[in-house]
């Protein structure tokens, strides 16, 4: 019986689960099942997005039948021809003679090696687009995201994208398709971590490539070839990937992975695992790699900063199974990460300098202490040895994941870092701005910037809804006033820009021409939570220069704008902030005090 989702309209999910599988591609344990995703478009044409492993074609076949109702299929396009999703290619066109298939060069070479078809084909360049009916695809070639003939692509009117393996997981879809409607973070992303490392992490470059690009587009939802669908917080992911793709440490982690015949390296591990925690490293995960299989620790060592590696020496070389992982991890390309290494050895230990030589050969590995040996059982001087490799250790660590280190941040030298001041403007039902000091050119091609607003200001909440703003950068000529109106009222209760002399640019927004040098007209394409504030990422749409007066930085205006403190007649007990001047009169301020001014925090009031 068919089982379709709908994503958008005239956009279904026509895939399904798989159980029974229990290697995936024959080598990987999937216990959790794994789910082959297929979309169908049933617009004005209908466009099928891959098809799927043989294993789930029955509810497949019967999602399109039951969508189509008697329609014809009209495309399919072929993003990846590896079996789990072309599996089922040759049926379809026996059960819709007529569909045409939409595939790059490589991949129709491929379908011809698999398969004797008789179809029409058409041939897509890389970056083409393609209007079909009602829809616009873009087809981006994605090589070696998994296979050469990869490509993702973008239909822009649902602004969806077909990322093929990227954005893949393991792990069946038992009650949902959608991300955010499932635990994510807990049921998924260690199979999504497993599943990257091990499928594709070799090709951290391609896989960066193909981000970059991806960050170009204007996504609301990425439908990878296996596991949940994405259309909310699409940058924590996309964040992930970035993470992965570049080798970069998830989290600051110990990941101990070790052999052991009769239990003595065993015993040692653990002796270093319990002093690390005496130490204060909480992070700590370890594996018996005779137990665990290799792709769980690959995918371990992905996210981990620190991997500690512990061998019984074995026919005069590696104890297998560490040989085999090791191995696998260089094949990955494991690199930026700090490496401990123990061995053990009866007569003559060789396993640790072994070890040591397939990790000199990848980049950027910090060997933290000496390879410690172990002959036969851990030794009192062994123990030593071992607790001295956990100092080390705990050492290499950021303070931070060791021991609280709140006190030591100094409010004084984050004030070190330079600033410029900005009229931040955007447009709901009312024009609307407010001052902030946090903009920042992000790349130059495509021109792009990133802003940091406060989630209490207006103009945060406008550019929420709408996702475009102007920055008027302030000059040296800007004026208090200037500051006093859009930085300490808010634009709920004032109308801001009333008698302001303001012009609008291209996208129908203000932007100042009195105290301003420049403007620059942006539009979001990603964003990110961080509690207080949102950092917003944006496409420069339009940036005009309006005259050569220097741009205003925040010590200019400390020194040269802000009117200086008057003295205060009558004695008042309380507290200033030291931004704005506002005064709290009390004899305790709460930490999490917030100017009403300006919205600066407790932080930058001092006692008066
Ligand atoms: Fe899911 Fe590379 O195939």
């Amino acid at each position: 019986m068919y089982n379709v989702k709908e994503i958008h309209k005239d956009l279904y999910y026509v895939g399904g689960s798989d159980h029974r599988l229990a290697l995936f591609e024959n080598v990987y344990p999937i216990d959790k099942g794994v789910s082959y995703n297929s979309y169908l478009f049933n617009g004005e044409k209908t466009v099928l997005m891959d098809t799927v492993d043989r294993s789930v074609s029955g509810v497949f076949f019967e999602n399109i039948e039951f969508l189509l109702d008697g329609r014809p299929l009209d495309y399919v396009v072929v993003s990846h021809m590896e079996p789990d999703h072309s599996g089922t290619l040759k049926e379809l066109l026996q059960r819709y003679p007529s569909v045409k298939i939409i595939a790059n060069e490589r991949t129709i070479r491929m379908i011809n090696q698999f398969f004797t078809l008789d179809a029409e084909f058409y041939v897509v360049k890389d970056g083409e687009s393609l209007a079909i009916g009602d829809k616009i695809f873009n087809f981006v070639f994605a090589p070696m995201v998994h296979w050469p003939e990869v490509m993702v692509t973008y239909e822009s009117t649902t602004k969806a994208l077909f990322s093929a393996d990227a954005f893949g997981t393991f792990g069946a879809l038992n009650g949902g398709i959608f991300a955010d409607e499932l635990n994510f973070e807990r049921d998924f992303l260690p199979e999504a971590r497993r599943y990257y490392t091990n499928i594709v992490g070799k090709y951290g470059t391609q896989v960066a490539s193909l981000l970059r690009k991806a960050l170009t587009l204007d996504i609301g939802i990425i439908a990878p070839l296996h596991g949940p669908v994405w259309r909310k917080n699409i940058s924590w992911i996309i964040d992930k990937y970035a993470k992965w793709a570049t080798y970069t440490p998830e989290e600051d982690a110990v990941v101990i992975a070790y052999s052991s015949v009769y239990g003595n390296t065993e015993n040692a591990v653990y002796i270093l695992a319990g002093e690390l925690n005496e130490r204060g490293v909480k992070n700590i995960a370890v594996y018996d790699v005779s137990v665990t299989h290799p792709s769980f620790i690959v995918s371990e060592a992905f996210r981990a900063s620190h991997l500690v590696f512990a061998a019984t020496t074995y026919n005069a070389g590696i104890f297998i199974n560490m040989e085999n992982l090791l191995n696998d991890l260089a094949e990955h390309n494991i690199q930026n990460r700090t490496v401990a290494l123990l061995e053990n050895g009866s007569w003559a230990p060789t396993s640790g300098g072994l070890m040591r030589d397939i990790f000199e050969k990848q980049k950027n590995i910090t060997f933290v202490g000496d390879i410690v040996t172990i002959s036969s059982s851990v030794s009192e001087q062994t123990r030593g040895e071992i607790l001295e490799l956990a100092k080390n250790i705990t050492e290499s660590f950021p303070k931070a994941d060791v021991v609280d280190h709140s006190q030591k941040i100094e409010q004084n030298a984050i004030f070190k870092l330079t600033y410029g001041l900005f009229v931040l403007s955007a447009k709901t039902d009312k024009d609307n701005g407010c001052i902030i000091n946090t903009v920042t050119q992000v790349t130059d091609n495509p021109k792009r910037i990133m802003i940091a607003v406060n989630k209490q200001n207006f103009t945060h909440n406008q550019i929420l809804k709408t996702g475009v703003f102007n920055v008027s950068v302030l000059s040296n000529d800007a004026v208090f006033a200037t500051f006093k109106n859009f930085g300490f009222q808010s634009g709920k209760d004032a109308d801001k820009f009333d008698g302001i002399d303001v012009v609008r640019s291209e996208n129908g927004l203000f932007y100042l021409n009195v105290g301003v040098n420049a403007f620059i007209s942006a539009k979001v394409i990603t964003q990110y939570d961080y509690g207080t504030h949102t950092v917003f990422i944006a496409d420069v749409t339009e940036a005009v220069t309006l005259n050569s007066v220097p741009s205003m930085t925040y010590a200019y205006y400390f020194d040269h704008v802000k009117p200086k403190p008057q003295p205060i007649e009558e004695k008042k007990t309380g507290y200033i902030c030291k931004i704005c001047g506002y005064i709290h009169e009390s004899d305790t301020l709460p930490a999490d005090f917030i100017c009403p001014l300006c919205k600066h925090g407790a932080e930058d009031f001092e006692r008066l």
